[in-house]
């Protein structure tokens, strides 16, 4: 079967290549992928930064971010041919640690997880794939093929959920938020936070185009510039680029008791001068809280697909803004200017 792979850490060795069937010990559910998102960590894995290749194989099946439809599932399994499902990116370490063993791999603390389509586990941009039911999620099937779309909702989720936790260490009744970075991440999260009811603000670079659009569709004001220049004094920002500035000028410009979580991961080797010590008196004297957030846990997939559900669908759909065929699976990988979220159409 076809699968598009790479060998980690090589540069440019990205190929729609063979691929043997998925074999039994993967799992008893037989699934058919239909659509794989390209993200961030694809592009990277694709550029020899990032990625391991399965035990006794050079190359690495790219896609984590996925929808599939169920070929065969065993009886009792909780699914049927027919389900559009997504499958789960990480696997618990085999040791486990502490939250591997209840089922937190997204707080691993030994790394020794796994991740399809990025750490030593083919991912999900092949013809077909074998799961067991426990990492097989069900999307509804109002939303179809935007069920594409939960693994990068399951990222937010996950931050949303552990931005709430943080706050409940004082009462806290937090209203603005500024999401920095108008990417998918950016917008769900986005989308996230007008479900709470709270006041979005969105910055990005870009002036025009469908990311000013999309911001002002969900009802959250969009921003571009600097921080400073959107007069916001944010209790919760999710920084979604990465951007060592945007970070640090996010400290600076947070409400007390605000809560900073970073989603994004930066490229090494860019250094900034910075006040650390005006910069630690800040955060001390106004409790001020920042934290990373990666992956998710299947109670992030189900908080994800719930959000997903109560969205605008038409809103969700413009946010992928191509889709392209698997004949052209090149295509999905090269940026282009106005690129949301790209889909690599694999069977529909
Ligand atoms: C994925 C996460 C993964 C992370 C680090 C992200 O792109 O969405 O599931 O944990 O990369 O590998």
């Amino acid at each position: 079967m076809r699968a598009v792979t790479v060998v980690p850490l090589k540069a440019n060795t990205v190929d729609l290549t063979e691929l043997p069937e998925p074999p039994l010990e993967d799992g008893p559910v037989l699934v058919k992928t239909r659509e794989i998102g390209v993200c961030g960590t694809d592009i990277e894995i694709i550029a020899g930064d990032y990625g391991w290749a399965p035990t006794g194989s050079d190359r690495l099946a790219l896609g984590h971010e996925s929808l599939g439809e169920v070929l065969e599932a065993p009886e009792g399994s909780g699914f049927v041919p027919g389900d559009f499902v997504v499958g789960i990116v990480r696997r618990p370490d085999p040791e486990p640690c502490l939250n591997c063993a209840i089922g937190q791999w997204d707080m691993c603390r030994n790394g020794n997880y796994t991740e399809w389509g990025i750490k030593q586990h083919h991912g999900y941009a092949r013809e077909r794939y074998r799961i067991t039911p426990d990492f097989l999620v069900k999307v509804a099937p109002a939303l179809g093929d935007l069920g594409v779309l939960l693994e990068p909702t399951t990222v937010v989720a996950k931050a949303w959920d552990h931005i709430e936790r943080i706050g409940a260490r004082a009462k806290w009744e937090p209203h603005i938020v500024l999401v920095t970075g108008a990417g998918p991440i950016g917008l769900l999260a986005a989308l996230l936070g007008v479900q709470k009811d709270m006041e979005v603000h969105v910055l990005d670079q870009v002036t025009t185009g469908l990311k000013p659009d999309l911001v002002a569709a969900l009802g959250a004001t969009y921003h571009h510039g600097d921080i400073a220049s959107t007069g916001c004094i944010p209790d919760i920002v999710l920084e979604c680029t990465g951007v060592g500035q945007l970070v640090f000028d996010a400290m600076d410009a947070m409400a007390p008791n605000a809560v900073l979580c970073l989603t994004g991961v930066s490229s090494k080797g860019r250094s900034l001068g910075i006040d650390a010590g005006e910069l630690n008196r800040h955060m001390v004297l106004e409790n001020d809280v920042v934290f990373g957030s990666v992956n998710a846990n299947r109670s992030h997939y189900e908080a994800g697909a719930q959000a997903l559900a109560q969205a605008d669908a038409a809103w969700l759909g413009r946010l992928i803004s191509r889709r392209v065929p698997l004949q052209s699976w090149k295509e999905a990988y090269q940026h282009q200017p106005e690129d949301v979220k790209v889909v690599l159409e694999f069977a529909r």
